[in-house]
């Protein structure tokens, strides 16, 4: 979508919808002024009004937007609005319209802006691709549309948030597509290719090691998870810029399954088809990389995507099998399902040689993150407590929110086996994403690492914010976003 910036008189402008975010008790002017005193609008949030103000007003439609409490609004209130403004005015088949930056003191005119760009984004996101034919109303697209800015600001600074804004949820929604993909046409060499398709566009040195490679390399984890599958697994690496005195090395790694039956400890038949989603964490991972090449961020990233199918079969790995990592270390297989771990043990191994000063891995790595967090936070365990909070707060300023969780040594004597060095579960369910942090900690060396579990987040059957639809989220694209941009600006101070 094209977003033009106009600096204008909101009340002097002639489009086919203006909208416009009031908060409680804020000065609307005077031709709408009546809907305030009877009471009809107050800017209550939630709340929103209608008006065709032919005769007195240049506007065709206007509509208001209440935004509920001046001192309560942040970044992510002007985000949902601006999502939500995209939404009524697509409803309203324009294929066009206004809407006015709204300003609150709380969040920088810049930040305003990237924000609202992100939801005018994001709030037209549909996953539509596999239908043959689309109804009317999933054809209606909106192309172009106009933020105006009504105080005298240097419009390229805006226009600059914006497109910053445009990136990151392009990201985003590159990441929703990929975790939306079923299984069948989202494989691991189709994630490959993808993986080489982002890599073209943003000049990332990209590098896909198929079945021989592994074998050759010894991705032990890997080929053992991948080996049930028809569909060969791979390893995916991505190389954004070269390291530098100023440019740390930050390794993110993601969980790629692309369809989880649970293998030999086979899942339930109940919302088996969800397990499509399992990749989210290498999905997060490449809509990162995406935007990062296109905000052209001066660090150095690289990518590991461990990409598998976990599957049924004649040669499908089984409980009591004992595997040998990449590292070296041996895996005792208790349970085909905790499969995730297994392919993260390579890939952070495999991340090591790059001693980065940050190592995070993304994935969608247990059901227990859902009973401990709910849909609302992922989780966040790390052995390094100036990374987890630096990452914490990227994901409060990012609304995509983490909580830290403890890794204590007693979580990590769970996870030792009898026979081998490690086993994949405990003997319990308690604190499954705990103990699940402690098992990948055997593989991270002496780096710097945080995991986030976004098993709970990267999915929404109920959405309850106007920038997500029913899918995937794209969780981790903004936290990670959020969390590259503060460390460029932390190292060019
Ligand atoms: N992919 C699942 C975790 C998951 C659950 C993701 C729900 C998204 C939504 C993972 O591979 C898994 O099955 N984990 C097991 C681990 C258990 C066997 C220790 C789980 O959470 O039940
Ligand atoms: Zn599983
Ligand atoms: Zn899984």
């Amino acid at each position: 979508m094209h977003i033009a910036v106009q600096q204008a008189d909101p009340w002097q402008t002639a489009t086919p919808l203006l909208v416009v975010c009031s908060w409680q008790a804020q000065a609307l002017p005077e031709a709408v002024l009546s809907l305030v005193e009877f009471g009809d609008f107050s800017g209550k949030k939630d709340e929103s009004v209608l008006l065709y103000p032919r005769g007195t007003l240049p506007c065709r439609r206007l509509l208001l937007l209440g935004m509920g409490e001046y001192d309560l609004t942040n970044a992510d209130t002007l985000r949902r609005s601006a999502a939500r403004a995209m939404r009524r005015a697509r409803a309203l088949k324009v294929d066009d319209f206004t809407l006015l930056l709204p300003m609150n003191e709380r969040v920088s005119f810049t930040d305003a802006a990237q924000v609202t760009a992100e939801g005018l984004e994001l709030g037209a996101y549909r996953y539509l691709e596999h239908k043959s034919t689309l109804k009317p109303e999933e054809q209606q697209r909106i192309e172009h549309m106009t933020l105006l800015v009504e105080h005298p600001i240097t419009s390229a600074e805006v226009q600059a948030s914006v497109a910053s804004g445009q990136a990151i949820a392009r990201g985003v929604m590159r990441a929703r597509n990929l975790a939306n993909a079923p299984g069948n046409v989202l494989t691991p060499t189709r994630l490959g290719e993808v993986a080489q398709e982002i890599g073209a566009q943003g000049g990332i040195a990209t590098t896909v090691l198929g079945l021989d490679d592994l074998k050759a390399q010894g991705f032990g984890g890997l080929l053992a998870v991948g080996q049930g599958s028809a569909e060969p697994p791979c390893f995916i690496i991505m190389e954004y810029g070269q390291p530098g005195p100023d440019r740390p090395t930050i390794c993110l790694v993601g969980k790629g399954i692309t369809f989880d039956t649970g293998g030999v400890s086979m899942k339930a038949a109940a919302n088996m088809d969800d397990m499509k989603m399992d990749m989210g964490g290498a999905a997060a991972v490449l809509g990162t990389m995406q935007a990062v090449a296109e905000l052209g961020l001066p660090l150095h990233v690289v990518a590991l995507i461990s990409a598998a199918e976990n599957m049924v079969s004649g040669r499908a790995y089984k409980p009591g099998d004992i595997i040998t990592t990449l590292s070296g270390k041996t895996i005792e297989v208790l349970n085909t399902d905790a499969e995730g771990r297994i392919v993260l043990a390579d890939a952070l191994y495999y991340a090591q040689r790059y001693q980065p000063a940050a190592l995070i891995d993304v994935a969608t790595l247990t059901g227990a993150i859902i009973v401990a967090l709910g849909k609302h936070a992922m989780g966040l365990m790390s052995n390094h407590q100036p990374l987890a909070e630096r990452l914490l707060r990227a994901g409060e300023a990012s609304a995509d929110r983490a909580w830290q969780l403890p890794l204590w040594d007693a979580y990590r004597e769970e996870m030792k086996s009898k026979i081998a060095d490690l086993r994949n579960i405990t003997g319990t369910r308690y604190a499954g994403s705990i103990t699940a942090a402690a098992f990948l900690e055997n593989f991270v060396g002496n780096a710097a690492w945080a995991h986030l579990d976004i098993a709970g987040v990267a999915w929404v059957e109920e959405p309850t914010r106007d920038d997500q639809v029913r899918g995937a989220t794209g969780a981790g694209v903004r936290l990670l976003l959020q969390a590259l941009h503060d460390w460029q600006a932390a190292s060019e101070q």
